[in-house]
Protein backbone atom coordinates (compact mmCIF):
# COMPACT_ATOMS: atom_id res chain seq x y z
CA UNK A 1 0.00 0.00 0.00
CA UNK A 2 1.34 3.41 -0.79
CA UNK A 3 0.21 6.70 0.62
CA UNK A 4 -1.54 6.93 -2.72
CA UNK A 5 -4.13 4.60 -1.22
CA UNK A 6 -5.25 6.74 1.51
CA UNK A 7 -8.16 8.28 1.76
CA UNK A 8 -9.85 11.42 3.02
CA UNK A 9 -13.31 10.43 3.76
CA UNK A 10 -16.29 12.80 4.31
CA UNK A 11 -19.39 11.02 6.27
CA UNK A 12 -23.10 11.81 5.79
CA UNK A 13 -23.74 14.70 7.65
CA UNK A 14 -27.91 15.60 9.00
CA UNK A 15 -27.48 19.50 10.23
CA UNK A 16 -30.43 19.79 12.55
CA UNK A 17 -30.82 22.71 14.58
CA UNK A 18 -30.97 20.11 17.73
CA UNK A 19 -27.40 19.15 16.67
CA UNK A 20 -25.87 17.14 13.84
CA UNK A 21 -25.40 13.59 13.27
CA UNK A 22 -23.10 11.65 10.87
CA UNK A 23 -22.34 7.54 10.95
CA UNK A 24 -20.22 5.52 9.56
CA UNK A 25 -21.31 1.85 9.05
CA UNK A 26 -19.63 -1.53 8.19
CA UNK A 27 -18.63 -1.75 4.39
CA UNK A 28 -20.30 1.37 3.14
CA UNK A 29 -18.45 4.67 3.86
CA UNK A 30 -15.69 2.83 4.98
CA UNK A 31 -14.13 -0.07 3.16
CA UNK A 32 -13.38 -2.91 5.72
CA UNK A 33 -15.85 -4.23 8.95
CA UNK A 34 -15.14 -2.61 12.22
CA UNK A 35 -13.68 -5.35 14.72
CA UNK A 36 -12.44 -3.03 17.73
CA UNK A 37 -12.58 0.67 18.48
CA UNK A 38 -10.15 3.00 20.53
CA UNK A 39 -9.96 6.57 21.28
CA UNK A 40 -7.03 9.38 22.07
CA UNK A 41 -8.05 11.76 24.72
CA UNK A 42 -6.15 14.29 27.15
CA UNK A 43 -3.43 14.08 25.38
CA UNK A 44 -0.41 16.95 26.34
CA UNK A 45 0.73 19.14 24.29
CA UNK A 46 3.31 18.51 22.05
CA UNK A 47 3.21 14.78 22.23
CA UNK A 48 3.33 12.38 19.57
CA UNK A 49 1.23 9.28 19.22
CA UNK A 50 1.54 6.22 16.89
CA UNK A 51 5.02 6.13 15.37
CA UNK A 52 4.16 2.35 13.79
CA UNK A 53 2.50 0.59 10.96
CA UNK A 54 0.41 -2.29 10.99
CA UNK A 55 0.70 -5.90 8.95
CA UNK A 56 -2.68 -6.11 8.53
CA UNK A 57 -4.96 -3.77 10.45
CA UNK A 58 -6.85 -1.24 8.37
CA UNK A 59 -8.15 2.24 10.37
CA UNK A 60 -10.41 4.87 9.90
CA UNK A 61 -9.47 7.95 12.21
CA UNK A 62 -11.80 10.78 12.55
CA UNK A 63 -11.64 13.99 15.12
CA UNK A 64 -14.51 13.79 16.80
CA UNK A 65 -13.33 16.77 18.97
CA UNK A 66 -10.62 19.58 18.56
CA UNK A 67 -7.73 18.93 15.91
CA UNK A 68 -4.73 16.88 15.49
CA UNK A 69 -2.70 15.71 12.14
CA UNK A 70 -1.98 11.98 11.13
CA UNK A 71 1.26 11.98 8.91
CA UNK A 72 1.95 8.88 6.70
CA UNK A 73 4.63 7.79 5.19
CA UNK A 74 4.77 4.52 2.80
CA UNK A 75 8.72 3.96 2.92
CA UNK A 76 9.22 6.57 -0.33
CA UNK A 77 6.84 9.31 0.67
CA UNK A 78 5.17 11.14 3.60
CA UNK A 79 2.27 12.94 3.74
CA UNK A 80 0.47 15.21 6.57
CA UNK A 81 -3.08 14.98 6.64
CA UNK A 82 -5.33 17.63 9.22
CA UNK A 83 -8.06 16.19 10.77
CA UNK A 84 -10.58 19.36 12.58
CA UNK A 85 -14.01 17.89 11.81
CA UNK A 86 -16.25 14.91 13.12
CA UNK A 87 -18.05 14.66 9.69
CA UNK A 88 -14.86 13.32 8.15
CA UNK A 89 -11.51 10.99 8.56
CA UNK A 90 -8.59 8.94 7.44
CA UNK A 91 -8.62 5.76 5.48
CA UNK A 92 -5.31 4.34 6.17
CA UNK A 93 -4.94 0.91 4.88
CA UNK A 94 -2.17 -1.88 6.02
CA UNK A 95 1.09 -1.38 6.06
CA UNK A 96 1.51 2.25 6.03
CA UNK A 97 3.81 3.98 9.03
CA UNK A 98 1.77 6.54 10.76
CA UNK A 99 2.60 8.92 13.31
CA UNK A 100 -0.13 11.23 14.96
CA UNK A 101 0.43 14.52 16.24
CA UNK A 102 -0.16 18.70 17.15
CA UNK A 103 -3.28 17.66 19.27
CA UNK A 104 -5.24 20.63 20.01
CA UNK A 105 -6.35 21.31 23.88
CA UNK A 106 -8.98 18.31 24.42
CA UNK A 107 -8.93 16.60 21.03
CA UNK A 108 -10.47 13.41 20.76
CA UNK A 109 -9.29 10.82 17.93
CA UNK A 110 -11.65 7.93 17.61
CA UNK A 111 -10.17 5.30 15.49
CA UNK A 112 -11.81 2.25 13.89
CA UNK A 113 -9.77 -0.82 13.18
CA UNK A 114 -10.67 -3.51 11.01
CA UNK A 115 -8.83 -6.13 13.54
CA UNK A 116 -8.61 -7.29 17.31
CA UNK A 117 -5.75 -5.90 19.10
CA UNK A 118 -2.83 -8.17 18.58
CA UNK A 119 0.96 -6.94 19.17
CA UNK A 120 2.07 -9.05 16.92
CA UNK A 121 0.94 -6.95 14.07
CA UNK A 122 2.68 -3.86 15.11
CA UNK A 123 5.90 -3.07 13.31
CA UNK A 124 7.43 -0.39 15.71
CA UNK A 125 11.00 -0.33 14.33
CA UNK A 126 11.41 1.87 11.78
CA UNK A 127 14.39 0.19 10.23
CA UNK A 128 12.46 -2.89 10.18
CA UNK A 129 9.35 -1.19 8.33
CA UNK A 130 11.82 -0.09 5.68
CA UNK A 131 12.91 -3.11 4.97
CA UNK A 132 9.81 -5.09 5.00
CA UNK A 133 8.70 -2.16 2.69
CA UNK A 134 11.16 -2.61 -0.02
CA UNK A 135 10.85 -6.77 0.29
CA UNK A 136 7.65 -6.38 -0.46
CA UNK A 137 6.25 -8.03 3.02
CA UNK A 138 4.74 -5.44 4.07
P1 LIG B 1 -0.35 1.85 21.11
O1 LIG B 1 -1.08 1.27 19.95
O2 LIG B 1 1.11 1.58 21.21
O3 LIG B 1 -0.60 3.43 21.14
P2 LIG B 1 -0.13 4.54 20.11
O4 LIG B 1 -0.12 3.90 18.77
O5 LIG B 1 -1.13 5.62 20.21
O6 LIG B 1 1.20 5.01 20.54
O7 LIG B 1 -1.10 1.38 22.43
C1 LIG B 1 -0.75 1.85 23.70
C2 LIG B 1 -1.09 0.78 24.73
O8 LIG B 1 -2.48 0.47 24.72
C3 LIG B 1 -0.36 -0.52 24.48
O9 LIG B 1 0.25 -0.91 25.69
C4 LIG B 1 -1.40 -1.54 24.15
C5 LIG B 1 -2.72 -0.93 24.59
N1 LIG B 1 -3.78 -1.15 23.61
C6 LIG B 1 -4.70 -2.18 23.82
O10 LIG B 1 -4.62 -2.93 24.80
N2 LIG B 1 -5.72 -2.33 22.93
C7 LIG B 1 -5.85 -1.55 21.82
O11 LIG B 1 -6.79 -1.73 21.04
C8 LIG B 1 -4.87 -0.52 21.59
C9 LIG B 1 -4.95 0.36 20.37
C10 LIG B 1 -3.87 -0.35 22.51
Amino acid sequence: MTIGDCKLIELPKFLDQRGNLSFVQNNAQIPFVIKRTYWLYDVPGGECRGGHAYRETEEFVIAMSGSFEVTIDDGIEKKTFLLNRSYYGLYIPKGLWREMGNFSTNSLALELASTNYDPEDYVRNYEVFLNLKSNGEI
